[in-house]
């Protein structure tokens, strides 16, 4: 998922991240992987099955975040152990803390890391998953050779980007003038393109210079519809995430009328509205180190 928005400068320069900045992404990521848990379990079957015979036991999670990806792939691959690697130290913290409620801590090994940078020791591994990472990254191909380099022969590297933010609302919101969303997603996707150049990349292609075989690109379609449990938070906590960067890209009444939908506790906000649907397409690449 691209949960990126202009604050993701500070991320690229790699100065420390404010508090509640990690605060909100780690309740954004969690929120995630409870309401796309279909999704995220989907997934991680798909690649257990494409892994057959040799469903290897050592896994590396790419920018892992609060490791919604390293415990649903803990749950597929029943006796593997995960090496999971962020930049972020609070949602490493947040990652420790999760596995020890899981019982699952000694499954888990969370090391701060820079991608972009020197690796810690991890190899060799038999799984690399990558999820909503790389694109954040300034070099993903020395990340994507990086990770060729880790895997054992035959070991499968599995990436998963998003296609574009989600969607949330019924097209009809919009004071006076319908579509806010989409005119919210397009000022974004005007930010994206200057400060995220990987975002919405062709992996393949990318994998295969990096010495890859693909096995599989899947895109993975989620359209829910309410009423949904934990929509409402998972609405708010995305478009509080993409409001900030807003400020000067939209008119003032979208802005107010976007202020209303994250903020309010009225029947106007989304966490009272009734109406909140979650609309987004994921890719997977599967590649298998020759
Ligand atoms: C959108 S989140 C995805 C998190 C997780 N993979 C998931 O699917 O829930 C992107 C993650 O990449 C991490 N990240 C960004 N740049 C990084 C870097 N240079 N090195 C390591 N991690 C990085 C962020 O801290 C964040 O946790």
């Amino acid at each position: 998922m691209s949960h990126a928005e202009p604050s993701d400068s500070h991320r690229h320069q790699h100065h420390a991240e404010p508090e509640g900045e990690a605060a909100a992404m780690a309740e954004l990521l969690d929120l995630d992987a409870e309401v796309l848990h279909s999704y995220l379990s989907g997934v991680t079957a798909w690649i257990r099955e494409l892994a057959a015979d040799q469903p290897g036991r050592r896994i590396l999670d790419l920018g892992c975040g609060t490791g919604t990806g390293a415990f649903a792939l803990l749950e597929c691959f029943g006796d593997a152990e995960v090496t999971a690697l962020d930049l972020s130290a609070a949602l490493l913290h947040r990652l420790r803390d999760r596995a020890r409620e899981l019982g699952l801590a000694d499954r888990v090994r969370a090391v701060q890391a820079d991608l972009d940078a020197a690796w810690p020791e991890v190899g060799p591994v038999d799984l690399v998953w990558a999820s909503a990472s790389l694109h954040h990254l300034a070099d993903p191909d020395r990340a994507l050779a990086r990770a060729f380099a880790v895997l054992r022969a035959g070991g499968l590297l599995a990436v998963i980007e998003m296609d574009s933010f989600p969607r949330f609302l019924p097209d009809d919101v919009g004071v006076g003038r319908p579509g806010l969303e989409a005119r919210g997603h397009a000022a974004l996707a005007a930010w994206q393109t200057q400060e995220l150049p990987h975002l919405g990349s062709d992996w393949g292609p990318r994998l295969a210079g990096a010495g890859f075989i693909i096995e599989a690109e899947r895109p993975f379609v989620i359209e829910l519809t309410p009423p949904l449990p934990a929509a409402g938070r998972y609405a708010r906590a995305s478009l509080r995430r993409m409001r900030s960067g807003l400020d000067g890209h939209l008119s003032a009444d979208d802005l107010s009328t976007l202020d209303t939908l994250i903020d309010s506790d009225g029947p106007d906000g989304v966490l009272r509205r009734d109406d909140i649907s979650v609309r987004t397409t994921r890719t997977a690449w599967v590649a298998r180190r020759p």
